[in-house]
């Protein structure tokens, strides 16, 4: 390890109490921030969480021109007339979403160039189906180099089909498509909570959008966009996190500032696992303790039960009696962390898209790696229901979704700390 790198250390086995509050959702703000784009005039966003893909989005507007400043939760975005239409690679290879700024840099000059965002540790993530519909509006798409290269002098409205419902692909298209002459129609568009921020944010920038939240998104475009003020919603995979860390060491947690309508197939689930889940309008109290039962999960595009929980629910799975089965339809490989949970005494086989997770386990403290953002919130909350302390490294990729997670965590009775170095 580097005498630089961070790292969690946890004492398990304390049960967490109390109230805590989830920040704005990350894949929210990210895509509101690049939908400042699409006016000169400036775009103020609260409810913004302090993490890393906040900064990263923030130094990629700013490589474009854009003036972006950052005060408490509050985040201004003013993008004059700036020069800059590149999104270069040292940024992307640091957070993929940030293609997100494909669409609109296009819309609003007809131009754009953005590096081809690489696989990562959760499979191939490919964006053939961002630059089909861009292509279908009339943009002239070329790749070369490491990098896409998107031109239009004119886009035109159009009704295009998606192969999947795609989170970034239906944000960059109804993006575009606010650039396009005419109405275009997204079929099989994603239906997200974030897009529908995405589209709140967007009309309130004076756009025309109807249908988000269902499957068929109609986008006029040519409206002239003007600046507005949002507050994002809270992040729905931040407080689901939280109700797993509830119940996996036998809590009482109330989670506030999140939309439990949001969470609905997870809390689903977590009761049926026989968790105690009482919803709010806008929190949730969850309560643990007891025998937990086995629960097969098949994660899906929303309303299905979100990939970015699946890491978490496998740690409740692990401790309930009986064999679960947990299969990813979203993503490729997701499933690298399995080994890591394994060491801490988890039993869990991978069979192609499906792990067989047996429960009844009795975990156990160890040094474990985090592989990504979420399969390290999956060992954090391994290491709260463990005995003895677990050492979490490369805790990098839980700073890029969680806003001081330990501070958090700590607040509500855990035992966990932020190291540095050996
Ligand atoms: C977003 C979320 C991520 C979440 C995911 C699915 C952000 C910043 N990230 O990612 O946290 O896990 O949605 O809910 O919002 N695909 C293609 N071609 C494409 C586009 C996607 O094959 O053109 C595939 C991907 O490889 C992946 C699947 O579709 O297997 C889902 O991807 P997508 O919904 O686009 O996810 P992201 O927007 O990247």
């Amino acid at each position: 390890m580097s005498a630089g790198e961070e790292r969690f250390v946890i004492v398990g086995g304390k049960p967490l109490r109390g109230e805590v509050r989830v920040c704005g959702a990350k894949n929210s703000v990210l895509k509101l921030m690049a939908a400042s784009l699409l006016t000169p005039e400036e775009c103020v966003i609260h409810n913004v969480p302090h993490i890393t893909d906040v900064e990263i989005m923030a130094e990629v507007l700013r490589h474009l021109g854009a003036e972006v400043g950052w005060e408490d939760d509050t985040i201004r975005v003013r993008a004059g007339e700036f020069a800059g239409r590149e999104a270069p690679y040292h940024l992307v290879r640091r957070m993929r979403a940030s293609i997100v700024v494909l669409g609109p840099l296009v819309a609003r000059f007809g131009e754009a160039k953005v590096a081809i965002p690489g696989g990562c540790n959760i499979g191939s993530r490919k964006i053939d189906m961002h630059l089909r519909g861009l292509a279908e509006m009339g943009a002239e798409i070329s790749t070369e180099h490491g990098y896409v290269y998107a031109r239009a002098s004119r886009l035109r409205g159009r009704h295009i089909v998606l192969d999947f419902p795609s989170v970034g692909a239906t944000e960059n298209l109804m993006m575009a498509a606010l650039g396009a002459e005419g109405t275009t129609v997204i079929e099989n568009a994603a239906r997200e909570p974030e897009i529908q921020d995405l589209a709140a944010f967007l009309v309130s920038m004076g756009a025309e959008i109807g249908g988000a939240g269902t499957p068929v998104l109609e986008v006029e475009g040519g409206a002239e966009l003007r600046g507005t003020e949002h507050t994002v919603i809270g992040d729905r995979i931040e407080a689901g996190t939280f109700a797993v860390a509830a119940a996996v060491t036998g809590g009482d947690l109330t989670i506030t500032g999140v939309r439990p309508e949001h969470l609905a197939l997870p809390l689903e689930k977590m009761r049926a696992a026989g968790v105690e889940v009482q919803e709010g309008e806008d929190d949730l109290r969850v309560r643990g303790g007891g025998d937990y039962r086995a629960v097969d999960v098949a994660t899906l595009p929303f309303p299905g039960f979100p990939t970015d929980m699946q890491p978490q629910i496998m740690v409740l799975l692990s401790l309930a009696c009986g064999t679960s089965v947990v299969t990813e339809n979203v993503f490729e490989s997701r499933f690298m962390f399995v080994d890591e949970l394994n060491r801490m005494g988890c039993d869990i086989t991978i069979e192609g898209h499906h792990a067989i997770v047996r429960g009844g386990r009795k975990l156990s403290g160890t040094e474990v790696c985090a592989t990504d953002l979420r399969a390290g919130a999956a060992l954090v909350l391994a290491g709260l229901a463990a005995e003895g302390e677990t050492q979490v490294l490369d805790i990098h990729h839980i700073d890029r979704g969680y806003q001081r997670l330990e501070e958090k965590l700590s607040k509500l009775g855990a035992e966990i700390r932020r190291v540095t170095g050996d």
